[in-house]
């Protein structure tokens, strides 16, 4: 079954290809009740990691938890062999975000609105990626998302996904004078603004803009603060569980508000307290004003200060569960007028966009569509670290006429080679692929020539990775061929060892 699946910060959404539709999967918790996400949380229940639904409730009553834990992954440093702490025991991040997304896919099969998949009916996902991420949280997550038991089919920059689902529902705003779109993401614990470019059917970030501190759960502050100070409290003087049950009373009141509510009512201590709604609106303005503000770089700003879409944006697309709320799109409509569109489901419009991705009816195949370059993960210092070498670049003229070819030859450094192929669209300054990455194919190489002996009897993925000083001379070759189907060949030049594979082939 083919699926989009949004990893976010504070939730995850699903969305699945379903003949031309992609509803949004529902999943149900062990109280019987049903949410269209699975919280992004892992919490310790005594010595076992759980995750979602239950690991919200538990972090409730106190246990170990972590959340937000996506966020670790944006450093540019991080590692499969980075850890974190959890209560008394550290995990590394591979495995937590592995352990997470296996429950995803089990409540997927077992938990959710999708009629019972068959355990040997493989769960085919286009997956999110922030549009800054660097390579290793690429890597990271390809990984984690691989080892869960998803088989990848690509890795999409979320704003690339919202500008699908956009052309999904507003494609007839899209025209010869207007191919971009501006889309607007107001998540739980981040704001991002990305221009999207629409040629055809492909979609490329151009650009974008973020704000890494401001997300949904700042307005839920903004409340509890109001809330606390209308029942003549502090959170000082209610202490941190009550501020923490008040503040998930805030967000809860926060997401039943409709476009007509008037009040809105918390309970502060068991005392319940009623807020005019416009007064929150008030008070929350600063923080929507924030986001016009980051967006400024990608819109243009008028003489009297005020900021207006360039002329060629079809639309201000606002997606995201935090955009939700009704003063958001009144706002922006305000700033930016008509052009402003809301996602009719803002919390799942990624997933919806990346399930669309999925969908070879859909068209929208990302492969076909964009110049793309060829590159490989390397592991380095036994996995410890990991590095990323451009093979074929975007901008290299293939020709449907003959195959072009590039090698490198160099001394092996360990016992085993592992490549792990990506394409990719783009890369920045520094050469790490930033556009949208696509898993390509493994090999594992034996440099060691008693392994090579040993044929498909040992499973390499079984032997430790050593450092060696005296590996042979390798030869790695890359032919794209008239069809545009990528082969490798590596051969160790002293014994004459060759592994050939043509790459992308799980796709075909
Ligand atoms: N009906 C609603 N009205 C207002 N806010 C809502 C509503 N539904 C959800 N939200 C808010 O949306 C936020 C979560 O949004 P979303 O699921 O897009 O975030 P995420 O993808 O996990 O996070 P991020 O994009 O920061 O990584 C929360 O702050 C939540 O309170
Ligand atoms: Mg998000």
């Amino acid at each position: 079954m083919r699926l989009g699946v949004d990893f976010g910060t504070t939730r995850t959404t699903v969305a699945q290809v379903d003949r031309g539709n992609y509803p949004v999967v529902a999943f149900e918790d062990e109280n019987g009740d049903v949410q269209d996400f699975i919280p992004s949380v892992v919490a310790l229940d005594g010595d076992t990691l759980v995750f979602g639904a239950r690991a919200h409730e538990l972090a409730l009553q106190g246990a170990p938890h972590l959340r937000s834990f996506k966020r670790l992954l944006s450093d540019p440093d991080v590692t499969p062999a980075t850890t974190v702490r959890l209560g008394n025991r550290d995990v590394t991040l591979l495995i937590l975000v592995t352990r997470f997304l296996e429950h995803v896919a089990s409540c997927v099969r077992a938990n959710s609105s999708v009629s019972e998949v068959p355990a040997d009916e493989p769960l085919q996902a286009v997956v999110g990626i922030p549009a800054h991420a660097y390579s290793a949280q690429r890597f990271l997550t390809l990984e984690a998302f691989r080892a869960a038991g998803f088989e990848v089919l690509a890795m999409v920059n979320e704003p690339s996904a919202a500008g699908f689902e956009y052309t999904h529902r507003h494609g007839a705003t899209l025209n010869t004078r207007r191919r971009r779109v501006l889309v607007y993401d107001l998540g739980g614990g981040t704001f991002d603004a990305s221009l999207v470019a629409v040629e055809g059917r492909s979609h490329e970030v151009l650009d974008s803009r973020g704000n890494n501190l401001l997300g949904g759960d700042d307005f839920d502050q903004v409340l509890a603060g109001l809330a606390a100070a209308a029942a003549h409290s502090s959170p000082a003087e209610l202490g941190e569980t009550a501020w923490q049950e008040l503040v998930d009373a805030a967000r809860a009141a926060k997401e039943s508000l409709n476009p007509h509510s008037r009040w809105l009512t918390v309970e502060v201590g068991h005392q319940p307290v009623s807020l005019d709604v416009a007064e929150f609106y008030r008070a929350v303005d600063p923080l929507i004003a924030a986001t016009i503000d980051t967006m400024a770089p990608l819109t243009q700003r008028l003489e009297d200060g005020s900021q207006e879409l360039a002329a060629d944006v079809a639309g201000l697309y606002v997606v995201g569960g935090g955009s939700d709320l009704p003063a958001i799109a009144r706002q922006l409509r305000q700033t930016f007028g008509r052009r402003v569109h809301r996602s009719p489901h803002p919390g799942a419009s990624t997933a919806i966009g990346l399930a669309i991705a999925s969908d070879p009816d859909a068209g929208y195949t990302l492969r076909d569509q964009l110049s793309r370059g060829v590159g490989v993960f390397r592991e380095r210092e036994s996995g410890a670290q990991v590095s990323f070498d451009t093979l074929l670049s975007p901008q290299l003229r293939v020709s449907t006429s003959q195959s072009v070819s590039v090698s490198r030859t160099y001394r092996a450094a360990h016992n085993i080679g592992w490549f792990r192929f990506v394409e990719y669209t783009t890369t920045d300054d520094e050469g790490v692929p930033r556009g949208d990455v696509m898993p390509f194919g493994q090999i594992a190489f034996p440099f060691d020539s008693l392994l090579q002996g040993l044929g498909d009897s040992v499973p390499l993925d079984e032997v430790e990775v050593r450092r060696t000083e005296d590996g042979p001379m390798v030869r790695e070759e890359y032919t794209v061929d008239e069809h545009g189907i990528v082969g490798v060949s590596i051969t160790d030049l002293g014994t004459g060892y060759s592994v050939h594979r043509n790459l992308g082939d799980h796709q075909a």
